[in-house]
C-alpha cells in the first residue's frame, strides 16, 4: 500500500488550462488579467469589498500590523494553540505576542482568557479560525471595540467555514488567507488579505511594493516597504480552484462525515467540533484522544507511521515552543492556559487530502481503533 499523505489538492484539466493560459498569455498588456479576476471573485465570495494577492498568509499577517500601524511596545493578543505564521509576524512590527487561552470545543481562541489578556498596551488581536472552526466572533468583537482593538482574522485554514452565515475571514479589519498546497484552495503557495477599508488597502498595496504607490511608473519610492506578490500564474490556479470552490468544500465535509462514522462511536475520542451556527470545513480533520488512554500524539503518529500513513501533531502551545523560550509573556502563558496544556499533547491530525479516498478513510480509523485497544 502507497503511503497515505496527510494532505493534498484536487487538481483537474481546468486547473491546467487555467495555468497554461497564463504562461502563454499573461505577459504585456494583459499581465494582470489573472490577478483581477481572482481578487474580484474571492472577495465577493469571502463578502468583503477588496482582495489582494499575496505570496503567503504570513505576508498578510505582517501586512495587515505593518498597515494598521502596530509596532514596537504594542501588544497583540493570539491564540496560545495556533501555526506559528499566526504570531511571528507580530515580531516582524517589534511587537510583543500575548498567547490566550483556547475553548475546549472550537479549540479557538476563548474569549474569556482574550478578554483577560487586554492591557494598556493592547493594539490588536488575531483570532485564528482553527483547522477550519470559527472562534465566538460577535463577542470577540464586542471586545475589541470596546477596547478599540483592531481584529487580524488569521483564516488561512478556513476557507469557506461560516459563522451564523457569514464567512471565514470576513470578521476582522483585515482577514487572510494561505493558498500553501496543504490548503483547500491552493496556489503551490500563496495567499490573499481581504478588507472593507479602503484606507488599509491603499496602505497595503503600498507597503506590498516596496513602498511605491500603485500606478508608480516612476518607480519613486515613498518608504521602505516590503517585496509581497503572487505570480499570475499562481492567480490562474487559484482562480480555478475558487471556481471549483463549492467542489473541494463538499468533498472536505464528506470525509469528515466518513471519519465521523468510523470514528464518532469510539469512546474517549473527541473530532472537530461543528456548533450550532458554525460551518466547519474541516482542513484537518483531528482527534484527541482521551488521556484515560494513556497515549499521547506522538505515539499514535509513531503507530500511524509504521501502518504507513502521515500524521501530524496538533499544535504545541506557542508558549511552549523553543522560538518563544525567551519570552516573559510565554512563561505567564504557560501557567494560564490550562485548556491548550490539556488539549494539546493529545491531539493528531489526520489524513485530509482532498484525494483521499473511502477505503483509505476506513484503513486510517481502524489503526487509530487498534492502537487504542
Ligand atoms: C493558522 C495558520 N496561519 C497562518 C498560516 C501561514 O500560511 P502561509 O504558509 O501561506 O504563510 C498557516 C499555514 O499553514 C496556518 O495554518
Amino acid at each position: 500500500m502507497t503511503r497515505i499523505p496527510i494532505s493534498g489538492p484536487s487538481i483537474t484539466q481546468k486547473e491546467v488550462d487555467y495555468v497554461t493560459d497564463a504562461v502563454r498569455n499573461a505577459w504585456y498588456e494583459n499581465a494582470g488579467m489573472y490577478y483581477d479576476r481572482f481578487e474580484k471573485a474571492f472577495a465577493a465570495y469571502v463578502g468583503m469589498h477588496y482582495a489582494v494577492t499575496l505570496p503567503s498568509c504570513t505576508s498578510g499577517i505582517h501586512l495587515s500590523l505593518a498597515a494598521l500601524g502596530i509596532g514596537a511596545g504594542d501588544e497583540v493578543i493570539v491564540p496560545d494553540v495556533t501555526w506559528i505564521a499566526s504570531a511571528a509576524p507580530v515580531s516582524y512590527v517589534g511587537a510583543i505576542p500575548v498567547f490566550a487561552d483556547i475553548d475546549p470545543e472550537t479549540w479557538c481562541i476563548s474569549a474569556d482568557s482574550l478578554q483577560s489578556c487586554i492591557t494598556r498596551r493592547t493594539k490588536a488581536i488575531i483570532p485564528v479560525d482553527l483547522y477550519g472552526s470559527i472562534p465566538e466572533m460577535d463577542v470577540i468583537r464586542e471586545i475589541a471595540e470596546e477596547h478599540g482593538l483592531a481584529v487580524i482574522e488569521d483564516a488561512a485554514e478556513a476557507i469557506g467555514s461560516e459563522y451564523h452565515g457569514k464567512r471565514a475571514g470576513s470578521f476582522g479589519d483585515t482577514g487572510t488567507f494561505s493558498f500553501h498546497g496543504s490548503k483547500t484552495l491552493t496556489t503551490g503557495e500563496g495567499g490573499m488579505l481581504v478588507t472593507d477599508d479602503e484606507a488599509i488597502l491603499n496602505r497595503v498595496l503600498v507597503l506590498r511594493d516596496h513602498g511605491r504607490e500603485p500606478g508608480d511608473t516612476m518607480f519613486f519610492n515613498r518608504e521602505i516597504g516590503f517585496k509581497y506578490k503572487m505570480s499570475s500564474m499562481q492567480a490562474a490556479l487559484g482562480l480555478a480552484q475558487l471556481e471549483r470552490i463549492d467542489e473541494l468544500i463538499a468533498r472536505k465535509r464528506w470525509i469528515f462525515q466518513r471519519y465521523r462514522e468510523e470514528l464518532g462511536e469510539t469512546s474517549g475520542i473527541t473530532l472537530n467540533a461543528e456548533p450550532p451556527g458554525i460551518r466547519n470545513t474541516y482542513w484537518m480533520v483531528t482527534v484527541i484522544l482521551d488521556p484515560k488512554y494513556g497515549i499521547r500524539k506522538e505515539d499514535l503518529i509513531k503507530h500511524l507511521r509504521t501502518c504507513n500513513i502521515d500524521s501530524r501533531p496538533f499544535f504545541h502551545p506557542l508558549s511552549s515552543i523553543p522560538a518563544y523560550a525567551g519570552l516573559e509573556q510565554a512563561l505567564d502563558a504557560r501557567k494560564r492556559n490550562v485548556v491548550s496544556y490539556r488539549i494539546s499533547p493529545y491531539g493528531v491530525n489526520l489524513p485530509s487530502g482532498l484525494n483521499l479516498t473511502e477505503e483509505q478513510i476506513v484503513y486510517v480509523c481502524d489503526c487509530v481503533k487498534s492502537h487504542l485497544h
